[in-house]
């Protein structure tokens, strides 16, 4: 394995040394407890009502009958439910309509809360739920993405976040071009399903609003709750402590301000939960994609031009971009570059972030393209893409902050034995199994934001550190405690890390790979002032000494530069060309992501991703009804995704790649790991068939 930096750090030693979840414990032996499980006096339940129409109005909900069924204590809707405000911007800009619910009769889509039943027991409110009759004015809806369909984008503020980029003349830059791939690739619309479902429960104590939450970033989900009743910041409190999961899908959302609706209606504590097929609905997913691409080159394989359209769909309510030209943005240096991400809005529930929300689908249509030039070229597919490596940002023209993916070929290529390899497809037989072996690029922008932390100094010896950070799965809290131990010089165990409490004040949410990096910046500031002010001498208060940190200047300050992490993703497929079932016997990613802070941790975060890319490329796909509008078979047993068997050896490891912009110098790790994975599986997939697969999921009837 390869080392991770070292000596920025006046070093105890715990960053960069393998070390177990602090909390692991508590977790295994079930002493973590979750959101859907802690216990509140006088708690009443709420199971919601969604709608089974895909657009119209809510004409009556029927609510008289229901009333009458044991333990019932009221039933929300549109005609009764507090009011919210939704003229405002919060933390992620104006509010999600899909957070202003029951404040109006429409129904944007199928699936879209129309009525909250709360009762003394959930199994009362879900068999009330169940009898609840709710009557529609119907009307007719469109739910069908598919290519041809014209997109449209809002015309971003900032030239770096615009939908569309050019640089040069791609016209000319093709017409020179003796070698082009010009081809569409697909992928389809995928689901969050993180093992715990979302669940929250609100109360109100004593003037102030408590929430015990699942989510992504307390001090965000409690300023969007403010906003939207009307509170003092300071009047919110929300918790998250432990969470089975995120992956983009837990900020704030409909079920949170439904609980705090009917806290507030029954002045007692109320807690609602999603079940696994509610989820499909309301938390959000994966946008399908329709994506073309074309690559203008020399024979050599020096690209002239690069063209990237891609195209998602929206809901009617937001416009939400799956940004998957992106990558090409970054990737490849070219004469000439367009790129552009449009929208379709449908009657659909607005997608969301899902993990390298547009990196993961994107770079399966960028990264397969390549393969395809690499085959027309006659050139090895690594030896192309060194051969495309730009010296700084290909569109923007920025330097990078540090760019390590040519030691990421190289040591991927040692590893996975790529020298010797066979380009030509289709010629390796072992019985009834075609094999190949594909790659690809990876990349993940690498981002810091403002956050605030507190190091306290105990008269007993040790630390408490807090912090609204989110420890989604990923051992956040773990990393947090090794950065805090060895900028205080201490060891770990004397580090007590409180995390996921709004009221440690503003912190960044566990998101865009860059919860880690703007954490560990707080703490790191917290504690070298800390550090300051116990270098006076003096006793130490019962009370003890409190150091406290707000980034935001510091991270203001940064230039402007290209920031990503990168990576090489490496796959072995045999194909059945009996059944059309591709089997992935191995897969190797080695990865530049920064400082790698828990070695343990981060290579299971790394790994993750990466069979979650073996599951987009091979398994994964929800299906929509475009009668119904709604999904076929919104449950685990209809939607497929990898287990273990699928995943014989999946490999993740990195190369050295100092990276000096933050104190510890992270890049932040929790979505890389998927992307290029569904790519080096796909082109794997080629090389041992000889047929592209330019459709997701790869499944055994497109095969044969
Ligand atoms: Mo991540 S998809 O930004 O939670």
């Amino acid at each position: 394995m390869t080392t991770t930096t070292t000596g920025r750090l006046a070093v105890v030693g715990a960053v960069g040394t393998a070390h177990t979840r602090v909390e692991g414990r508590d977790k295994v032996t079930g002493a973590a407890r979750y959101a859907g499980e802690i216990p509140f006096a006088e708690l009443a339940h709420g199971w919601l009502v969604l709608s089974t129409i895909a657009r119209g109005r809510i004409r009556s909900v029927e609510t008289a009958p229901v009333l009458e069924m044991p333990g019932v204590l009221t039933v929300l809707h549109h005609g009764n439910a507090p009011r919210v405000d939704g003229d405002y911007t919060g933390p992620m800009g104006p509010p999600d309509p899909a957070l202003l619910v029951f404040q109006h009769d429409r129904v944007p889509y199928a699936g879209w809360p129309v009525a909250l039943v709360v009762a003394e027991t959930s199994e009362q409110a879900r068999e009330a739920a169940e009898a609840l009759v709710v009557q529609y004015d119907e009307e007719p809806h469109d739910v069908a993405f598919s290519a041809g369909r014209p997109g449209t984008y809002t015309p971003a503020d900032t030239p770096r976040a615009a939908a569309e980029q050019r640089k040069g003349d791609p016209v000319a830059g093709f017409a020179a071009s003796a070698v082009v791939v010009d081809a569409e690739y697909t992928t389809p619309e995928e689901h969050h399903n993180p093992l715990e479902p979302h669940a929250a429960a609100a109360q109100w104590d004593d003037g102030r609003l408590d929430v015990v939450d699942s989510n992504q970033g307390s001090a965000f989900v409690a300023q969007e709750l403010a906003k939207l009743f009307s509170l003092d910041p300071g009047a919110v409190r929300v918790r998250s402590e432990n969470v089975g999961g995120a992956f983009g899908s837990k900020g704030t959302r409909p079920h949170q301000v439904l609980a705090v609706m009917a806290a507030t209606v029954l002045h007692r504590p109320v807690r609602v939960v999603l079940t696994r097929r509610q989820m499909f609905s309301l938390v959000g997913y994966r946008s399908p994609t329709v994506q073309r691409v074309r690559l203008g080159a020399d024979p050599d394989g020096r690209l002239r031009a690069l063209d990237h359209e891609a195209q998602n769909l929206t809901s009617t309510q937001r416009e939400f971009i799956e940004r998957s030209a992106d990558p090409a943005r970054v990737m490849y240096d070219a004469d000439a570059h367009h790129t552009v991400n449009r929208v379709v809005p449908l009657d659909v529930p607005t997608p969301t972030w899902m993990r390298a929300p547009g990196e993961a689908p994107g770079s399966f249509a960028l990264e397969c393209a390549l393969d395809e030039l690499a085959e027309k070229c006659g050139v090895d597919p690594i030896a192309l893409r060194v051969r495309n490596e730009p010296a700084a940002g290909p569109v923007s023209g920025l330097p990078f902050s540090s760019r390590n993916l040519l030691a990421c070929y190289e040591e991927g290529a040692r590893r996975f034995g790529w020298a010797g390899r066979d380009p030509r497809p289709g010629i390796r037989r072992e019985g009834r199994w075609l094999l190949g072996t594909g790659m690809a690029a990876a990349s993940f922008p690498s981002g810091a934001a403002p956050s605030t932390a507190s190091v306290t100094a105990e008269p007993d010896g040790t630390f408490t550190v807090r912090i609204t950070a989110a420890d989604i799965g990923t051992g956040a809290r773990t990393a947090l405690t090794l950065i805090a131990a060895d900028e205080l010089e201490v060891a770990p165990d004397r580090i007590s890390m409180r995390i996921a409490d709004s009221d440690f004040g503003p912190a960044m949410i566990a998101g865009g790979s860059m919860g880690t990096r703007s954490w560990a910046w707080a703490v790191t500031a917290a504690a070298r002032d800390l550090r300051g002010q116990l270098a006076l001498g003096g006793s130490i208060p019962p009370h003890g000494i409190t150091a406290r940190s707000d980034t935001a200047e510091l991270i203001g300050a940064l230039p402007a530069r290209e920031r990503h992490a990168f990576g090489a993703q490496f796959a072995e497929v045999a194909v059945d060309v009996t059944s059309g079932e591709v089997r992935v016997r191995r897969m190797l990613g080695i990865f530049a992501a920064g400082r790698i802070v828990n070695p343990l941790t981060a290579r299971s975060q790394l790994v993750g991703g990466m069979i979650w890319g073996l599951s987009m490329a091979l398994h994964e796909e929800a299906v929509r009804d475009e009668v119904s509008g709604g999904l076929v078979g919104a449950d685990l047993a209809s939607y497929h995704f990898a287990a273990n068997a699928d995943v014989p050896v999946v490999e993740a490891d990195w190369v050295d790649d100092p990276d000096d912009e933050d104190p510890v110098g992270i890049k932040g790790i929790g979505e890389i790991g998927i992307v290029g994975a569904a790519a080096a599986v796909a082109n794997a997939v080629w090389h041992a068939t000889g047929t592209r697969h330019r459709h997701l999921p790869i499944r055994p009837d497109r095969v044969l």
